[in-house]
């Protein structure tokens, strides 16, 4: 496995590959198979790529065509089968657990499914302490942890002093993905990758957090992936939107370009399911 990253990074280094300046997190080639000999999926297939830093980008596509494979690749969490990754311009090097950790630092997830997402014989308490160890805050004194964990739950409209002693299958749903929203404040990650975050929050609430993220993003330069199928509310957040049907990028842009102007048919496709996304996300209506 390392011998083969290390021979990934030779090839590409002297293949000349520009990456953008302003990328923090590059794409070339990057595929990946699930299974061997004839049960196999080809479940991204050579996608390349530029995320900026201090961007929103939304990766849009219908169910199974790869968005969170391409996703757990990205965060270094399942291996590639081809391909490259490069962080701040370089090719991405996890291949030891220090490095991993490192990379981890920068990099944090909200799952679609926040019941896999956490220990559960974690307590709420030892879930966010984690964050702040990660942060290099484990040593501070216990009021100002307190204090920090407290303005993190607030973030997200929920009770740090209610939630100190519960495990996280306590939660709800909802509960258990705005406290994976804490963690990001805590955290504070250069990118954020966000695979569906809110689908098990109410609209109402939904709304506010997404407004959270993009204020967390206005402060910290944070880079948002934003994994959805909801392609109004992919207009109405991302600054560039990347369109996947089975496992490539068929179409990418700014918001306006891929959404208001969408050249593919796959894309017009997905926008007529939304027939009302002007209206829908028009607030002053
Ligand atoms: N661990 C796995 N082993 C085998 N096949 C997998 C695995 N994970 C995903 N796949 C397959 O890869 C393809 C892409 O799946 P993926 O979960 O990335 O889709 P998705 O775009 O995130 O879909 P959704 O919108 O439903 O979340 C699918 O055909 C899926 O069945
Ligand atoms: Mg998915």
């Amino acid at each position: 496995m390392e011998l083969q990253q290390q021979n990934q990074t030779t090839q590409q280094s002297s293949s000349k590959i520009e990456i953008p300046e302003n990328s923090c997190l590059s794409g070339r080639g990057l595929t990946k198979i699930f299974g061997v000999g004839k049960q196999t999926t080809l479940a991204v297939d050579h996608v390349d790529f530029d995320f900026n830093r201090g961007e929103i980008i939304s990766i849009v596509g219908e169910s199974g065509s790869g968005k969170t494979t391409l996703s757990k690749m990205l965060l270094g969490l399942i291996s590639v089968t081809d391909g490259t990754v490069y962080y701040n311009g370089k090719p991405r090097d996890i291949s030891t657990a220090a490095k991993k950790k490192e990379y981890w630092k920068d990099i944090q997830p909200i799952f679609q499914d926040p019941f896999s997402s956490y220990n559960m014989f974690y307590k709420i308490d030892a879930v966010l302490d984690d964050c702040l160890r990660m942060r290099g805050a484990g040593r501070l004194p216990e009021d100002q942890k307190t204090a920090m964990k407290t303005e993190a739950c607030s973030f997200v409209n929920l009770k740090y002093a209610e939630l100190t002693n519960k495990y996280p299958f306590e939660l709800s749903g909802g509960q258990m993905q705005r406290l994976m929203i804490a963690r990001i404040f805590l955290l504070k990650p250069r990118i954020l990758m966000a695979d569906e975050p809110t689908s098990m929050i109410d609209a109402c609430s939904r709304a506010t957090i997404l407004d959270m993220l993009l204020k967390l993003r206005d402060e910290i330069n944070m880079t948002v992936i934003f994994i959805t199928h909801d392609i109004g509310l992919a207009y109405y957040i991302s600054d560039k939107v990347y369109i996947m049907e089975h496992g490539r990028f068929v179409e990418s842009g700014t918001a306006d370009e891929c959404i208001l102007h969408p050249q593919q048919d796959y894309t017009k496709r997905l926008i007529s399911d939304v027939p009302k996304i002007y209206e829908k996300w028009d607030l002053d209506a």
